[in-house]
């Protein structure tokens, strides 16, 4: 084999891709073995068929799927690609974050995929709008800020959808839910309790969620309103709103708030908000608070106890005064079910927990039941107010 073989170094081929990628620019048509061995003639270097087929690879790679991602996200127990620019990649599969080992070779490689991703879910992303979140054809979540709003790089966040939810069972054989955990949790969503699962990014708030619903009797209605359609529950009657952000033009944006509200009319059972992080935090609260019992959601929390505050901020900026939020807080939630993620990474159910109102009319999230990650249970001041509750 004359010139560059099979042992042809990734420089080489990385060097040969960008030449073959302008070239082939220049003039339309498939991506063929054959146009890319024509482009690379035409470069005057001589290179083997290896070179060739690895170069077409790279390129196809490129307009396919994921690009150099595309491996990564293939690998079986990932969740999450994080990529920060050109020279940083790191995966999670389960012990925290690890460097993945893949480099873009520039920055506009890495730009050129988070475009075309983008583009695949119908979104542009430029510097008018540097920003995008949502949901790939495949059900990827890609969430994407271009440099340089974003430094280093430009950086993708990527979260490998599961083939199929959780259950409770399998997150109790994953340790992250206790025996006697996952029977409490099966109660509160069969007594219809209103609740919101908290925790940090990543945590698996939005699998606990699924897994609960998927414990729903299947003679109910789950209306899922979402910002980017994740919620997978394997239940037999599921309907989902998904959230738009405004075109070019600014126009037909349709907001949370709008679909917490759609959702009201269509004759929910359950109402789930699949991640609360706006203004739709006051319909859901108002919604919980005139009969619609079983509603739950999603919250970003560090803690049980933050989650009042975090509603009462959101409530605030949404216009509802703080009194208000916590007089709707303390008679729309029947609990807080929060999430942490132990050193080693295992993802785990750390306290479940009810709001209690204080003399002030302030309410505060009181623990309940507290999980040491390791299958110990302590009982808080508030399991009693969730024994109640249960009881209802
Ligand atoms: N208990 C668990 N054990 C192992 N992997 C989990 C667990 N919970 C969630 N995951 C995985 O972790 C990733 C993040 O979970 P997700 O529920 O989307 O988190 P959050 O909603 O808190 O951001 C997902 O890919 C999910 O499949
Ligand atoms: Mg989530």
């Amino acid at each position: 084999m004359s010139g560059a073989g099979p042992a042809a170094g990734a420089d080489l081929v990385a060097d040969l891709v960008e030449t073959v990628r302008d070239r082939l620019a220049r003039e339309p048509g498939d991506l063929t073995p054959h146009r890319v061995a024509a482009a690379l003639r035409g470069t005057g270097r001589p290179v083997g068929d290896a070179t060739v087929l690895a170069v077409h690879e790279v390129l196809r790679r490129d307009v396919v799927g994921a690009g150099p991602l595309e491996p990564l996200l293939r690998t079986p127990g990932v969740t999450d690609v994080l990529v920060n620019g050109a020279g940083q990649t790191f995966l999670d599969r389960g012990h925290g974050l690890e460097p993945a080992g893949v480099a873009f070779g520039s920055e506009a490689a890495v730009r050129r995929l988070a475009q075309r991703l983008a583009s695949t879910a119908g979104r542009r992303l430029d510097d008018a709008t540097p920003h995008v979140d949502v949901r790939l054809p495949d059900g990827t979540r890609f969430h994407a800020v271009l440099a340089p709003v974003a430094r280093p790089g430009t950086v993708l966040s990527l979260r490998v959808p599961r083939a199929r939810s959780f259950t409770l069972e399998e997150l109790v054989a994953a340790g992250s839910v206790g025996e006697a955990a996952a029977r409490v949790l099966r109660e509160l969503v069969a007594a219809r309790a209103a609740f919101l699962v908290s925790g940090g990014t990543g945590t698996g708030k939005t699998t606990l969620l699924a897994a609960l619903l998927s414990t729903v009797a299947p003679a109910e209605r789950l209306v899922l309103v979402e910002d980017a359609s994740e919620l997978r529950p394997d239940h037999p009657h599921v309907v989902g709103l998904e959230a738009r952000p405004p075109n070019i033009e600014g126009a037909g944006e349709i907001t949370l708030r709008t679909l917490v509200r759609q959702a009201l009319r269509m004759r929910p059972d359950r109402l789930v908000v699949g991640e609360v992080r706006g203004a739709e935090v006051v319909d859901l609260l108002a919604a919980l608070n005139t009969g619609h019992e079983g509603g739950c959601g999603t919250l970003h929390a560090n803690s049980a106890a933050d989650v009042p505050a975090r509603v009462e901020a959101l409530a605030l900026a949404a216009g509802l005064p703080r009194e208000a939020a916590h007089s709707q807080l303390a008679s729309a939630l029947d609990a807080v079910l929060h999430l942490a993620r132990r050193a080693d990474g295992v993802r785990y159910l750390r306290e479940v927990a009810v709001p209690v109102r204080d003399a002030a009319g302030l309410v505060s999230a009181v623990p309940a039941l507290i999980f040491d990650g390791d299958g110990a249970v302590r009982t808080g001041p508030g399991v009693e107010h969730l024994e109640e509750r249960l009881a209802r």
